[in-house]
């Protein structure tokens, strides 16, 4: 800013002169019509309307001139002043509305393009199944006990009181892994985790396993040649039919309704002694089909028991394969399919359903993960 100038015409201060505030003014309105968007008119808007644009500077020197000058110059550079904010404002207000429209043309959300309808992965219904089957075990206090799918022969057939000359260890039931007098198989049940268990647990032993078996059947609508079966085993002292009856029971209750129990057919396993197998109350009619013509059951062809797994006392001979005092111990053990459970769990008619992947039927059980 010039000192204080009482002589000075305001003519003669070059800033203040006409042609200066008048193109000054004019430089301005042109560089803000000409700016193509917002930002460009915040950059304009420093260099002609800011502290150090030509108008404002001229402005400072308006302090310079003498009184008589100073109104006509002020008012000069007012007007000047005022014309370029207008035209800030104008064109401001035309360049936020061209950005609106642009905006809502460019982040233009199509609400009726369809979503993506990928299905959210599910497990199998199996996989779920045992584990409810699982948790109302671990819920007794039981653990969950693994054991190899290729399993030696001795933990799947002679620990188990099964005689080497037993059909089901032919050939024609059981996949030998390597040559038939390997030694190896794929576990044809989940009883070797029985053995193992006893091997390797402290006793008293509570254990529940859930896993997958083979054997050499053709896939046709109730045979599959890889399935899954859950065993339980209890080894304590003191332990009798009574337990396991009492447990099978809660276990059926637990799966298929409250109220709903077991029945114990006298039957013959090497690996225990007595032997049963497990009949479930039939949970749709609960025994009101059997001997009534008009109540017909597809559940249990109005039997009123459905055939469920086998069971029985472990057998001595078990124990003692498997280092325990025979004298002090006793226990149970039970064995069930889950793919049969599964099926008249949910109604599955056909065994290939749960074996061929195909999306539709999983997707009938929810997508539980
Ligand atoms: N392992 C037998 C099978 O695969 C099922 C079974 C029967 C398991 C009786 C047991 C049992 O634990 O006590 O057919």
């Amino acid at each position: 800013m010039s000192a204080p100038n009482k002589t000075y015409d305001p003519v003669e201060v070059s800033a203040l002169s006409d042609e200066a505030v008048a193109s000054a003014r004019d430089a301005a309105v042109a560089a803000i019509a000409a700016a193509p968007d917002l930002d460009a008119l915040k950059a304009v808007r420093v260099e002609h309307a800011g502290d150090r644009s030509p108008l404002a500077l001229a402005n400072r020197e308006i302090g310079a001139l003498p009184p008589a000058a100073k109104a006509e110059a002020g008012k000069r550079v007012g007007q000047a002043r005022a014309a370029v904010k207008r035209a800030l404002e104008e064109r401001e207000v035309v360049l936020a509305a061209e950005r609106d429209e642009r905006v809502l043309v460019e982040e233009a959300v199509d609400v009726t393009l369809p979503v993506d309808r990928r299905p959210r992965g599910a497990r199998h219904p199996l996989t779920t199944l045992m584990e409810r089957i699982e948790d109302v075990f671990l819920a007794m206090g039981y653990e969950i006990a693994e054991g190899p799918e290729v399993e030696t022969e001795w933990h799947n057939f002679d620990a188990l009181n099964i005689a080497p000359d037993h059909p089901a260890r032919s050939m024609q039931d059981t996949f030998f892994v390597g040559s038939p007098d390997s030694g190896v198989v794929l576990r044809t049940h989940t009883s070797p985790v029985q053995v193992r268990s006893m091997l390797q647990r402290p006793l008293p032993i509570y254990v529940i396993c859930p896993g997958r078996v083979y054997r050499t059947d053709e896939l046709d609508a109730t045979h599959t040649p890889v399935f899954h079966q859950v065993e339980g085993l209890v080894v304590d002292e003191g332990i009798t039919m009574g337990d396991l009856k009492g447990t099978l029971d809660h276990f059926a209750s637990a799966m298929f309704g409250a109220g709903i129990v077991t029945r114990l057919r006298p039957s013959y396993f090497p690996f225990t002694e007595p032997s049963a197998e497990v009949d479930l109350q039939c949970f749709v009619c609960r025994g009101a089909s059997v001997g009534d013509p008009h109540r017909p059951c597809r559940t249990c062809s109005s039997e009123g028991w459905i055939e469920w797994g086998g069971c029985g006392m472990v057998n001595p001979r078990v124990l003692a394969a498997c280092g325990i005092d025979t004298q002090r111990y006793t226990g149970f053990a039970f064995g069930m399919g889950i793919e049969r459970t599964l099926m008249f769990r949910h109604g599955v008619t056909d065994m290939r359903d749960m074996v061929e992947g195909d999306a539709r039927f999983t997707l009938a059980f929810g997508t539980e993960v």
